[in-house]
């Protein structure tokens, strides 16, 4: 049975990921801030599955999760860094410091506390996938979402360059899911979000996709199947 990890479980793609990951067989553990879903998820998949309230963007919060989970489940075979803000549709001179620093701070900086505390034991055993989501806007670039384009073309370059630093038996790639109609395309999209899949849909060909990745593919950019 594979252990799953995946941050950002509370709603999106994590959510629809977690459902059909469990669904399929696997143990999945996941953490998101929100503490009404966290529980509601704690009690909808019990044991050995786990939920838990982590702000990935807190190394001390995911030092002390990784720490729970290594000791409880073990390295997981496929960890997928999902967690991530977009800033609020804005030309880049209009975003409030503040606003950049929380977008950097989770979809960079928590990608790699998570990269800090996790990659250690997997390395350990030589196997196991990483999967650090991107986005068409980590390959591309749009108006109004600079501060959101720059951390995805960032994780790009950080997932290839931690590609070449894991033992054969390992993958990292960086992933493009695709368009899906979530809380964060809405924030960007508006209206025309609902034009695009719903997350579960999307789930049920991502997720057989995500199961097949494999040490062939390291440091590949990978996008999910439509
Ligand atoms: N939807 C799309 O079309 C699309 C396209 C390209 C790329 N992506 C990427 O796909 C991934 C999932 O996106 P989504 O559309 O599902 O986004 P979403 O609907 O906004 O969900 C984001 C998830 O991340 C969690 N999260 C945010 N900050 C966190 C933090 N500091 N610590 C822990 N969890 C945190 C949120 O939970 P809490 O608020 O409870 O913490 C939520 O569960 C992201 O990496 C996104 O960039 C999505």
């Amino acid at each position: 049975m594979k252990t799953i990890l995946i941050t950002g479980v509370t709603r999106g793609l994590g959510r629809a990921m977690a459902e059909e990951f469990i669904r399929l067989g696997c143990v999945v553990v996941g953490c998101g801030r929100s503490e009404k879903e966290i529980v509601q998820l704690q009690k909808q998949f019990t044991a050995p599955n786990g939920f838990a309230v982590v702000n990935v963007a807190d190394d001390s919060q995911v030092a002390a999760w990784a720490g729970q989970i290594l000791s409880s489940h073990g390295p997981p075979d496929l960890l997928l860094n999902n967690a991530a803000l977009i800033n609020r549709n804005a030309k880049l001179w209009e975003v409030p410091a503040q606003e950049f620093s929380d977008v950097v701070d989770v979809n960079i900086k928590g990608v790699t506390n998570v990269l800090r505390h996790f990659v250690p034991a997997m390395v350990k055993r030589r196997n196991g996938v990483i999967v650090n989501f991107s986005s068409g806007w980590g390959r591309s670039t749009d108006a109004e979402v600079a501060p959101y384009c720059a951390t995805k073309w960032a994780i790009e370059g950080l997932t290839q360059a931690l590609a070449r630093e894991l033992p054969s038996g390992m993958a990292a790639v960086p992933l493009n899911p695709g368009i899906i109609a979530t809380d964060m395309l809405r924030s960007c999209f508006g209206g025309s979000a609902s034009g695009y899949p719903l997350p579960q849909a999307w789930a049920n060909i991502a997720v057989p996709f995500l199961l097949k990745i494999n040490p062939a593919d390291n440091g590949r950019p990978l996008t999910a199947p439509v």
